[in-house]
């Protein structure tokens, strides 16, 4: 069969992570989470103190990253520097740091090359919010994955709530706070492509949404 490359983009708790490694299981393809590459960046500029609204710094430290998906014992793993980063990148600070910084022109321009040369071998799923508008305008299949603002923040809530101290308000107002950031950036800001085929998955459980996908792929 054809080797094809899978976009799949949306606001934050939409489903994209779980629905992306399922469909990248189902059809033995390699999964790409470009927001952890965002998040990497904003791990780096916290560490090194690098202001995230100074353009030349943010060029410098792009400058000196080597980012790397490995996959170690069947698991995803990101590495920066060397470093397994994998598991300090999720926190509440970490993410707004990777929506502010997700809006810096240098920063998207340093990772649009490093995502299509992950994308060159096709037969992969790539996630993310521009991944079919702006990284990869000629995917085979694009998918937009979007719920309402409450059940996102309810899934997002349930996943963070044993390793965080927010409240599920709290949750939802740092969702619609993304949100707003991510759709109204001035550079790739988050939205359907022309092309895309938008699921709703407000009422769609995983496997719902993935047999909705792969009838799409069949087709
Ligand atoms: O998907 P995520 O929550 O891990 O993404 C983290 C941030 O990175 C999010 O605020 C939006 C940004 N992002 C982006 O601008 N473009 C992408 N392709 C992926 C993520």
């Amino acid at each position: 069969m054809k080797k094809l490359l899978i976009t799949i983009d949306g606001p934050a708790g939409a489903g994209k992570t779980t629905v992306s490694r399922a469909l990248a299981d189902r059809l033995g393809y390699r999964y790409i989470d470009t927001g952890a590459l965002y998040r990497a960046v904003a791990l780096a500029a916290k560490t090194r103190g690098t202001n995230p609204k100074n353009d030349a710094e943010l060029k410098g430290l792009c400058a000196e990253l080597e980012l790397a998906f490995v996959i170690v014992e069947a698991e995803l793993r990101l590495f920066l520097n060397g470093e397994d980063i994998t598991d300090h990148i999720r926190t509440a600070e970490i993410t707004m740091l990777a929506s502010t910084i997700s809006a810096r022109p240098v920063v998207r321009e340093y990772l649009l090359d490093l995502q299509r040369t992950l994308g060159k071998e096709k037969a992969a799923v790539f996630e993310g919010r521009d991944m079919g508008t702006v990284v990869f305008p000629d995917a085979d299949l694009k998918f937009f994955l979007d719920a309402t603002t409450r059940t996102r923040a309810l899934r997002r809530y349930d996943e963070v709530k044993s390793q965080s101290t927010q409240t599920l308000e709290e949750v939802d107002l740092d969702i619609q706070r993304r949100d707003r950031n991510d759709s109204t950036r001035e550079l790739a800001p988050l939205k359907p492509a022309q092309d895309a085929i938008v699921i709703d998955s407000t009422d769609l459980s995983v496997a719902e949404v993935v047999e909705l996908m792969v009838s799409h792929i069949v087709e």
